[in-house]
C-alpha cells in the first residue's frame, strides 16, 4: 500500500515527512485541520505499526518525532471518547449487565438498510469503507495479547484463531472478505480504498488502534471487542441477504454468513472468558470495558449516520 492522500495542513506534512524521510521536530508544532486531517494523520502513523507503505522507510516507525506527533492526536482522540461515555453501572452479574448494556443501545444499522433497501452501487461503497478494517480484521486486538494473565490470554487467542483461520490462510476472516471483493469487481489488496474512507471509518479504525496499544487502555480494547462481537452475528444475517438480494458472488455473502456462526460463539467468549476474567481479576477496569464497548456502539453509529446520510437514506 502506498501512503494516502493529505486531507489538511498536519497530514499534509507529516505525509511528506514519511515518504521524504526528512522528519523534523516542528511536526509536534503544527495543528490538525479539522477531524478529517487529525484522523487520517493518526490512521497513517498506526499504519506504521501494521503493514506498513511501500513508500515510506520503515525504520520510521518509532522515529521520536512521529510518536510526538501520535500522542498528541492520541490524547485528543481519547479525551473526546472518554466525553462521549456515559458513566454506567453494569451490576454485579457482569456478562449480563455488559450483554444488557450492548443489547439495550439503539441506532441506525447500515446492516438493516442493506437487507432491504440499498442499492448496488450503494452496498459497493459500504463494501469499500468496510475493507479498511476488515482486511486487517483483529489484527488490533493481537497487541492485547501479551497484556493478559493466562486465562483471558488462552481465551483471547481461541477466538483469533478463529478469526486468522485456525490455521488455515484461506479462512482467515480478513482473506475471505478479500475473496469478497475481488469476486464482486473491487480491489482485495490491503487499504487500496483507504481514501475514500470517510473520517467515520478512520476513526473507528483508529480508536481499536488506540485501545490496543496502549497497555493502560488494554481493558477498553477488550470491551470494544465484546461489544464488537456482540452486534456482529444479527447484522451478518441482514448483510447476507441484501447481498443475495442484489445478486452479490457467493464469495462476498460467505463472509458475512461466517460471521453468523463464528460471531455468536466469539460474543460469549469475548464478554465472559476475556472481559469478565479480566475485571474479575481487577474490578476497578469495569469502566474502561465500558468505555471500549460504548466507543464500539457510537462510532458504529456516527459511521451509520454518515453512511445514510451521504446515501440520502434513512433506517426506517
Ligand atoms: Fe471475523
Ligand atoms: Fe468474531
Amino acid at each position: 500500500m502506498l501512503a494516502p492522500k493529505a486531507r489538511g495542513s498536519l497530514s499534509e506534512q507529516v505525509l511528506a515527512a514519511l515518504t521524504s524521510g526528512q522528519v523534523s521536530p516542528t511536526l509536534r508544532d503544527v495543528e490538525p485541520d479539522g477531524p478529517e486531517d487529525a484522523q487520517v494523520t493518526l490512521w497513517s502513523l498506526y499504519e506504521l505499526h501494521y503493514r506498513g507503505f511501500e513508500d515510506v522507510d520503515d525504520t520510521l516507525e518509532w522515529h521520536p518525532d512521529l510518536l510526538a506527533v501520535r500522542a498528541g492526536l492520541e490524547a485528543e482522540l481519547e479525551a473526546d471518547l472518554r466525553e462521549r461515555c456515559p458513566e454506567v453501572d453494569l451490576g454485579d452479574d457482569f456478562a449480563a449487565g455488559l450483554f444488557s448494556f450492548i443489547e439495550q443501545h439503539d441506532g441506525p444499522s447500515v446492516a438493516r438498510f442493506v437487507q432491504r433497501d440499498a442499492t448496488h452501487e450503494q452496498v459497493m461503497d459500504l463494501l469499500r469503507w468496510r475493507s479498511i478494517y476488515h482486511l486487517k480484521e483483529s489484527d488490533p486486538q493481537a497487541w492485547v495479547v501479551p497484556r493478559l494473565s493466562p486465562g483471558p490470554k488462552a481465551a483471547l487467542m481461541e477466538l483469533q484463531y478463529d478469526e486468522f483461520g485456525n490455521g488455515d490462510p484461506q479462512l482467515l476472516h480478513a482473506h475471505l472478505f478479500a475473496q469478497g471483493l475481488a469476486a464482486s469487481g473491487l480491489r482485495p489488496d490491503y487499504g487500496a480504498y483507504i481514501d475514500e474512507a470517510p473520517v467515520e471509518v478512520l476513526e473507528e479504525n483508529n480508536a481499536m488502534s488506540l485501545f490496543a496499544l496502549h497497555r493502560r487502555l488494554r481493558a477498553a480494547s477488550l470491551g470494544h471487542l465484546a461489544a464488537f462481537e456482540a452486534t456482529s452475528s444479527g447484522p451478518s444475517r441482514r448483510m447476507s441477504r441484501g447481498l443475495s438480494r442484489l445478486g452479490f458472488p457467493a464469495e462476498m455473502s460467505a463472509y458475512y454468513d461466517e460471521h453468523v456462526e463464528a460471531d455468536a460463539v466469539h460474543e460469549q467468549l469475548a464478554v465472559r472468558t476475556i472481559a469478565g476474567a479480566v475485571v474479575a481479576e481487577d474490578p476497578s477496569l469495569v469502566q474502561d470495558v465500558v468505555l471500549g464497548a460504548f466507543t464500539c456502539l457510537d462510532l458504529e453509529d456516527r459511521f451509520a449516520e454518515a453512511a445514510l446520510a451521504r446515501w440520502g437514506a434513512v433506517d426506517a
